[in-house]
């Protein structure tokens, strides 16, 4: 059989797979610092030798007048058989703060059956995992044996807009039966998941101005208003200590969670004690009347990013700063519209904003939330893809991550995406020593390549 041959090339070519991704991982494509631009352009080209060696047509490298190109390629046509694109990114976040990491961060080293470095599972190692189970099929399968379009992308990090006007005005190009995403993680070590659901996100800066300069907080404090105070109480008046977020109508549009919903997340494996060990925090918080997972995967937040203003060097220094800024989000669930939000939250401002001091309000990115079927046939192909790579059937998950691109796929291709992620709740992605499992990269990439018969069937 075709799917044996391919299992053994898979086999036998793990050490080449674990190099190349190594590779892959010391080009330092971190798209939001211009001065690594070089480097971003440079993983794009890696992969697309990569996906041109492995025998995919038309692979191409798609220019914007700003920003990174944008990856495509196409497998070999194949008559009368369904199309899937597959899609991944090849930037990563910026590694800083560097002094927490133990190796550094473009110098991928395996510890512990890990592999270590920036973008080790976001995403540079998941989304590897379909490139080689493509290769497995074009090398010793006789061919792949559905139709494949890959598409991937350079500044997923920064919220790009390029990705989300290419997609609005290529849906002939990208037309496809379904399509695939390994950028989540497994419910934990040896539960396999598939993801059915992702939070949206609204994300703002806030700008606080006062007086024309820096004032002696001895000599005006108390009569002229201090930005970051005023910042403060804007910031307060967020959230409860109910943990709801207190902003008019925020609540509205929101889905509640079904009940078999709860009936399935109270049945997963699920321990609060260890999810406490492993955030290290004293205690957990959250809005009253949900449990933990229903909190982070179903139920939308509001948090603090990033915070400036006043004197932020060594010993004191009284000073009534001239401004303050702060850079917040909210993480939305099913039905909430990021633009709704958005003029929901710049009239709360308004109204809580003390006097002596104006705001401005700056919009970033805003991307609405996903829920796709739970019970389709791309849903049980993939359930046996994953059985076959992970040795186990997947469990149904929602996450608390946002991956835009889902939303777009919806709108503009009308197609469910199949978030099948390999990675690991601890795998400290955007945070120091990043890690992907081996193992589950290898494993990733067998449940890839089952994925591409199943899907055909
Ligand atoms: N891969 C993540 C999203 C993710 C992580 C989903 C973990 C589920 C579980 C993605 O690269 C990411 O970081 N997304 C950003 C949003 C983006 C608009 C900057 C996020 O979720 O903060
Ligand atoms: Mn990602
Ligand atoms: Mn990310």
């Amino acid at each position: 059989m075709a799917i044996d041959r391919v299992d053994a090339y898979l086999d036998a070519h793990r050490g080449d797979f674990e190099d190349q991704l190594k590779a892959l991982l010391r080009i330092p494509s971190i798209s939001a610092q211009p001065d690594h631009d070089a480097d971003t352009r440079r993983a794009a080209e890696y992969l697309r030798d990569d996906l041109r060696r492995i025998g995919l047509e038309t692979v191409k490298l798609i220019e914007f007048p700003k920003g990174p190109p944008l990856l495509y390629a196409e497998g070999p046509q194949v008559a009368g058989r369904a199309t899937v694109l597959i899609y991944g990114h090849y930037d990563v976040q910026p590694p800083e703060p560097m002094e927490p990491w133990i190796t550094p961060p473009f110098e991928p080293t395996v510890v512990g059956g890990n592999i270590v470095a920036r973008g080790a599972t976001d995403d540079k190692g998941q989304m590897f995992t379909h490139l080689k189970a493509a290769e497995g099929w074009l090398q010793a399968g006789g061919g792949l044996p559905i139709n494949v379009k890959f598409l991937i992308e350079g500044e997923e990090e920064v919220g790009g807009a390029n990705l989300s006007e290419f997609v609005a005005s290529h849906g002939k190009d990208l037309g496809c039966d379904y399509a695939v995403i390994s950028d989540t993680s497994q419910f934990a070590p040896g539960v396999p998941a598939i993801t059915y659901g992702l939070k949206g996100m609204a994300y703002f800066e806030l700008i606080v101005r006062g007086a024309k300069s820096d004032l002696h907080s001895g000599m005006f404090g108390g009569t002229v208003a201090n930005p970051l105070n005023a910042l403060a109480t804007i910031l307060a008046s967020l959230k409860g200590a109910d943990g709801r977020v207190r902003i008019d109508g925020f609540y509205d549009s929101v889905r509640p969670l079904e009940d078999w919903e709860r009936v399935e997340f109270a049945k997963l494996p699920f321990s609060e004690a260890t999810f406490l060990e492993q955030v290290g925090s004293p205690s957990l918080e959250g809005e009253v009347g949900f449990t933990t997972l229903e909190r982070r995967w179903a139920r939308p937040t509001c948090d603090v990013h990033g915070l400036y203003g006043g004197y932020q060097g060594p010993g004191p220094k009284t000073v009534l700063p001239r401004m303050a800024g702060a850079k917040l989000s909210f993480r939305l669930v099913p039905n909430q519209d990021p633009r709704q939000v958005a003029a929901q939250f710049k009239s709360h401002v308004e109204k809580v904003t003390p006097p002596g001091v104006t705001v401005e309000v700056i919009e970033h990115h805003g991307a609405p939330a996903v829920l796709v079927g739970v019970d389709s046939p791309g849903v049980r192909a993939a359930t046996r893809a994953i059985e076959a790579g992970f040795g186990k059937p997947p469990v149904m998950m929602r996450e608390g991550g946002s991956i835009p691109v889902v939303g777009l796929f919806k709108e503009h291709l009308g197609v469910d995406t199949l978030l099948l992620g390999w990675g690991q709740d601890d795998d400290n992605l955007h945070g120091p020593n990043e890690k992907f499992s081996l193992a589950d990269f290898h494993r990733g990439i067998k449940a890839g390549a089952h994925l591409l018969a199943e899907l055909a069937k």
